[in-house]
């Protein structure tokens, strides 16, 4: 990340936050950085045949987007307003650019959340080369009073199954080992491990070091995502 950007966004949530929640989150950037920097790697094959089946509950709807043109500003601002305006706009604006797409999803009518997709590339430099029919998913964000809920999986589910359908071959999503909101939601989705992986930067180059990962086998999902669909029921009643 640029020296710039890292200003940015402190200078954004200091005036948000105050400085002692600007001085506490950055302890808590800190130790992250020290003690959890790896980040979990996943892959998904896109054989429709073999991903499960999700009901699509009736009160959410996806909608996916190819261009800025297509996203009302009531969504701009839902998207960028909550983070740091500026750079949240330059980024919407570079991934339509190079051709990725956002995946919108509302439940009964407002938004809950999204996410990107982007085919045959990475939106940064990534672990390994895609290949032009790989997919990366990134940056996934579910407006906390939807969050806990499934939307994440259900929203997951529905986009491998529409790459799929369209003869896709493989998803890949990382997660930083700290957010135990995203891995508890991967293990329900089709997706899984590949491993670990810690980014050095040293003299401008980039040295990923893969790390044999023990946890692998727990982390695998359940297939027919039961807790996801519990989740769902107790969400309804
Ligand atoms: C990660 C994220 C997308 C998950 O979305 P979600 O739809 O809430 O996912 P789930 O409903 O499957 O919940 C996942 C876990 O988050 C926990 N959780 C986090 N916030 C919660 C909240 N406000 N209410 C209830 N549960 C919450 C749940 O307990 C659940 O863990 P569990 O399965 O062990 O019970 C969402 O928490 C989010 O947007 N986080 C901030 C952005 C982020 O980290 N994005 C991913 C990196 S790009």
């Amino acid at each position: 990340m640029r020296i710039s950007n890292s200003i940015s966004r402190a200078t954004v949530y200091c005036k948000r936050h105050g400085l002692a929640a600007t001085i506490c989150r950055a302890q808590l950037a800190g130790k992250r950085a020290l003690f959890a920097d790896r980040m979990l790697v996943f892959y998904c094959d896109l054989d429709e045949r073999r991903l499960p089946q999700v009901n699509f509950p009736t009160a959410l709807r996806v909608e996916r987007l190819r261009a800025l043109t297509e996203l009302s500003a009531e969504h701009v601002q839902a998207i960028t307003g909550f983070w740091n305006p500026k750079l949240a706009n330059q980024n919407i604006r570079e991934r339509f650019k190079k051709g990725a797409s956002l995946w919108l999803v509302e439940c009964e009518k407002k938004l809950a959340g999204y996410g990107w997709t982007l085919q045959g590339k990475t939106i940064a430099p990534y672990y390994f080369p895609l290949a032009p029919d790989d997919v990366q998913l990134f940056d996934f964000y579910v407006f906390p009073k939807f969050r806990g809920r499934a939307i994440h999986w259900i929203l997951t589910s529905h986009i491998l199954h529409t790459l799929a359908a369209e003869g896709r071959s493989r998803a890949f999503a990382d997660t930083r080992e700290w957010n135990q909101a995203q891995r508890a939601s991967f293990t329900m989705t089709p997706f899984r491990l590949l491993g670990s992986v810690r980014t050095y930067h040293i003299f401008g180059q980039v040295l990923n070091c893969w790390v044999a990962s023990k946890t692998a086998d727990r982390e695998q999902n359940d297939p027919l995502g039961r807790d996801g669909a519990m989740k769902i029921l107790r969400s309804n009643e």
